[in-house]
């Protein structure tokens, strides 16, 4: 059965599997509960994404990663796991899980689902017991539970801030009802952090791989992946300015060196199944050199490239940052990793026009001009998939939606964004289900007539998979095309292969491979070049002649040479 389910059918013995599918593997990112409702209670669950795989595998996705779909009380959408080994009935059952990764592979496409190491949620059941059982129960060193400071106990264990807003400890009451230990939670209250000294969190752990690994996934994304060791004695930080998510940099509780014994055991058990299973980390460190080191030989095989998404459209800072991904990830031989959205940062079709683009992290986005957003969001796009490497690719990216600015504070669910006191924590601005059809809301999202869990904008019929299906115009059709070309140039992919053209002042110019030049104008302001070659591509309109050619502004195209 394993070998079945891990061996998608393009790859089946008697045609030759490529070597190291992941290396230039585009994977694209499925946030559960907003893919495709199957069973209209406003909520996408697994029989949604079913049926949908055979939209993914005609868009030319090599992998589809899937945002947490357990038992959980969803505190935090999911991030809060209450049973690593169940299906959460909201969105369906274990077979399902079974079948969907059955279909995938059957489609051609790998499955990569999402572990969530760092913390679990309030009602695990091991975090029930340590309550219920008092100090001293054997459960509590599982987490971390401390006496708090002050005479009687009053005040946190030490100065960590929640990444979520507020202090990272709760009070617990003890059985007799009295005040009693403190609990580390690095993001909600109902997410204890797991005390990765404690030896069952290991052993845990890698049988939870293993669950997954025999049920036949490709691979997994690491939540949190740089914060699950924390330094001893969990001294303060001394620090008083605010967390915000995830952009912390060197810390006592994050990018420990730690972390890196984990993986490597980890990296034991991935290369004992057939099929090149992988990890790819949610590591935030401070530099990419840091980044690189999850991803060294017998670690994890990629890592998210945060600083890629952070930096500003302009010719110097995407060179420099493209540059030092290539470099720091050469260094370690792992593929670098592109990605311009994700569940938790505002939509590239918003962010990439906000003053300050730089600042991907859940904070308040702001309304822009949606053409001139979707203009530069292609254009990012199409130099995105130009790069060498792996890239992942957001659900709604494909079809230019925006972020949503405007959801009223009563149905948002972001954590952060009830505990900061509607300061922070926007991340359902970019969670909005998808519309897949129809002039309505739900948009063929689930049964006609039916809610969805968050509103969707008015404005989104005409966004919808069906309205852009067929019109070569559509930012769909532009992903179908890009995707197809890199599918049909293996130079695009994993090699190595970037040289940056001479260019004039805005205009990024690099050539893959033999025959393939990048041309991206990040000014507002057209660019006349001579002609480089046959376009094969462009993001938006462009000027064309025998001689010459005019690149309007936000705007990229793809050459043979
Ligand atoms: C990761 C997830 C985010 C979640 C957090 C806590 O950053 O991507 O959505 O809130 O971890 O699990």
């Amino acid at each position: 059965m394993t070998d079945q389910l891990t061996a998608p059918s393009a790859e089946r013995p008697g045609a030759a599997a490529p070597p190291s599918w992941w290396r230039d593997a585009v994977i694209y990112q499925i946030y559960p509960r907003s893919f495709a409702d199957s069973d209209g209670d406003g909520i996408g669950d697994l029989p949604g994404i079913r049926g949908r795989l055979p939209y993914l595998r005609d868009l030319g996705v090599n992998a589809v990663w899937l945002s947490p779909f357990y038992a959980s009380p969803q505190a935090d959408a999911g991030y809060d796991v209450a049973d690593y080994r169940t299906v959460d009935p909201m969105f369906g059952t274990l077979a399902d899980a079974r079948g969907l990764i059955g279909d995938a592979h059957d489609l051609g496409l790998r499955v990569i689902v999402d572990l969530v190491p760092n913390h679990s949620s309030d009602q695990h059941e091991w975090f029930r017991r340590a309550l219920a059982e008092g100090p001293g129960s054997p459960m509590r060193a599982r987490y971390h539970f401390r006496p708090g400071r002050g005479a009687g106990g009053e005040l946190p264990p030490n100065d960590w801030p929640s990444i979520f807003g507020g202090p990272a400890w709760t009070r617990t009451t003890d059985p007799d009802g009295t005040p009693g230990d403190w609990y580390l939670h690095l993001f909600a209250p109902q997410q204890p952090d797991f005390n990765w000294d404690h030896p069952a969190v290991a052993d845990e752990f890698r049988t939870i791989l293993r669950f997954w690994l025999d049920l036949g996934v490709d691979g997994f994304r690491i939540d949190v992946a740089h914060g699950l060791v924390k330094a001893q004695g969990l001294p303060d930080l001394g620090a008083t300015t605010e967390w915000h998510l995830l952009d912390v940099g060197v810390s006592p509780c994050f990018d420990r060196d730690g972390v890196h014994d984990i993986y490597r055991s980890w990296r034991r058990i991935l290369d004992e199944y057939p099929g090149e299973r992988i990890a790819v980390a949610e590591a935030w460190a401070p530099t990419l050199d840091r980044v690189a080191n999850y991803v060294r030989p017998d670690e994890l095989h990629q890592a998210f490239n945060f600083s890629y998404l952070g930096t500003a459209w302009e010719v110097a800072a995407q060179r420099r940052v493209i540059d030092e991904s290539l470099e720091a990830m050469r260094r370690v031989g792992a593929p670098a990793t592109w990605t311009l959205s994700n569940h938790d940062v505002v939509r590239h079709t918003t962010r990439l026009l906000q003053a300050d683009e730089g600042d991907v992290a859940g904070r308040k986005p702001a309304e822009v001009d949606p053409v001139a957003g979707l203009r530069r969001a292609r254009a990012a796009t199409l130099l995105l998939l130009a790069l060498p490497g792996s890239a992942y690719l957001y659900q709604g990216e494909e079809l230019g939606l925006p972020e949503v600015v405007d959801l009223p504070p009563e149905v948002r669910q972001d954590p952060a964004f009830h505990r900061a006191t509607g300061q922070d924590g926007y991340r359902d601005g970019c969670r909005v289900p998808i519309p897949w059809s129809g002039e309505q809301a739900p948009y063929g999202f689930g049964p006609a007539g039916g809610p969805s869990w968050l509103p969707q904008p008015e404005s989104w019929a005409r966004l919808s998979v069906a309205a852009q299906q067929g019109d070569p115009a559509s930012t769909l059709e532009l992903y179908r095309a890009a995707l197809a070309l890199r599918r049909a140039d293996a130079a695009l992919g994993a090699a190595d292969n970037l040289r940056w053209c001479e260019a004039p002042e805005g205009l990024l110019v690099f050539e893959r491979g033999s025959a393939l030049r990048c041309t991206v104008n990040m000014t507002d302001r057209p660019i006349r070049i001579p002609r480089p070659g046959e376009a094969l591509l462009t993001s938006g309109p462009v000027g064309l002649s025998e001689a010459e050619v005019e690149i309007p502004a936000d705007t990229t195209v793809w050459w043979s040479v």
